[in-house]
């Protein structure tokens, strides 16, 4: 019955919460590709190899089902995945669609055209190859018209995160506020386009103040999980067992792990 959660490092754990919340029985084997993280600075090939490489290590935990909890690789690797590399009974979804469906007022898989929506002035914070991936201002434009998106490629965040340096991480968010705010004074609302950065939401709000509203994934996808499972229950695959697999050092991702879910989480060897 188990769920995969993949993320190249610690980010998806924020995704893995929401879920474990909602659905407390639900097994969930998940995989962070903290060796190689992060993947913002990676080229769109490279991603796609780690990515599907994670993703068939989740497959032998028994899940059918694997949620990339990765904007990067959901940007860069999911199209291609879903078009010439994933067999008939496998699922791969990523994190971007619940998000825009919530920003643009839909409810899931509502595919009529794209209309006007009450928001006109959109932050969007990512790593540097989901920025200039385009992915999401593509998937936007499917839903919307006449929103103007503004992105801001967060550098270093994701590394700071990673080494569990939260003072840097702060630092940075506040850096890079500051340059999207010089390209766009006033945005209505902010996207936080990585799993990582809802480790660091109440600075990245503090940052664009309270008149922002501030959009972040993880409740949004395991809503959407939740859904998509009630309408697909033989996408429950046949892992009984929850477990974290990383291929960095077991016991230092275990720490920075403890570190930001405030509770004992033991990773082992991918
Ligand atoms: N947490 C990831 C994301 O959502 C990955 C960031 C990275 O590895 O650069 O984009």
């Amino acid at each position: 019955m188990a769920v995969g959660i993949f993320d190249s490092g610690l980010g998806g754990l924020t995704v893995y919460d929401a879920v474990h919340k909602a659905m407390p029985d639900q097994p969930i084997v998940y995989f962070g590709d903290n060796a190689h993280a992060p993947y913002g600075v990676r080229d769109a090939d490279d991603i796609f190899e780690k990515t599907t490489f994670a993703v068939e290590r989740l497959w032998d935990a028994g899940c059918d089902l694997v949620i990339l909890a990765c904007n990067t690789a959901s940007a860069a690797a999911l199209r291609r995945m879903q078009e010439s590399w994933l067999p008939e009974d496998k699922r791969v979804l990523g994190v971007f669609v619940p998000l825009i469906e919530a920003l643009t007022e839909r409810n899931w898989g509502d595919n009529s055209p794209p209309r006007e929506v009450a928001v006109k002035h959109v932050a969007l914070f990512a790593t540097p190859a989901t920025v200039s991936s385009r992915a999401f201002q593509r998937e936007l434009a499917f839903r919307a018209i006449g929103v103007d998106v503004e992105a801001q490629a967060c550098g270093g965040v994701v590394d700071a995160i990673e080494d569990g340096d939260t003072i840097l991480a702060e630092a940075l968010v506040r850096s890079h506020v500051e340059a999207l705010k010089r390209k766009m004074p006033n945005p209505e609302a902010a996207i936080l386009g990585c799993t990582h950065y809802p480790w660091m939401e109440d600075t990245f709000q503090s940052a664009l103040g309270p008149d922002v509203k501030v959009y972040s994934q993880a409740s949004l996808v395991a809503a959407s999980l939740g859904d998509y499972l009630e309408r697909h229950p033989a996408m429950r695959g046949p892992g009984q067992e929850s477990m974290f697999l990383t291929t960095g050092d077991p016991k230092r991702v275990s720490d920075h792990a403890t570190q930001f879910l405030r509770r004992r989480v033991e990773f082992i060897s991918a």
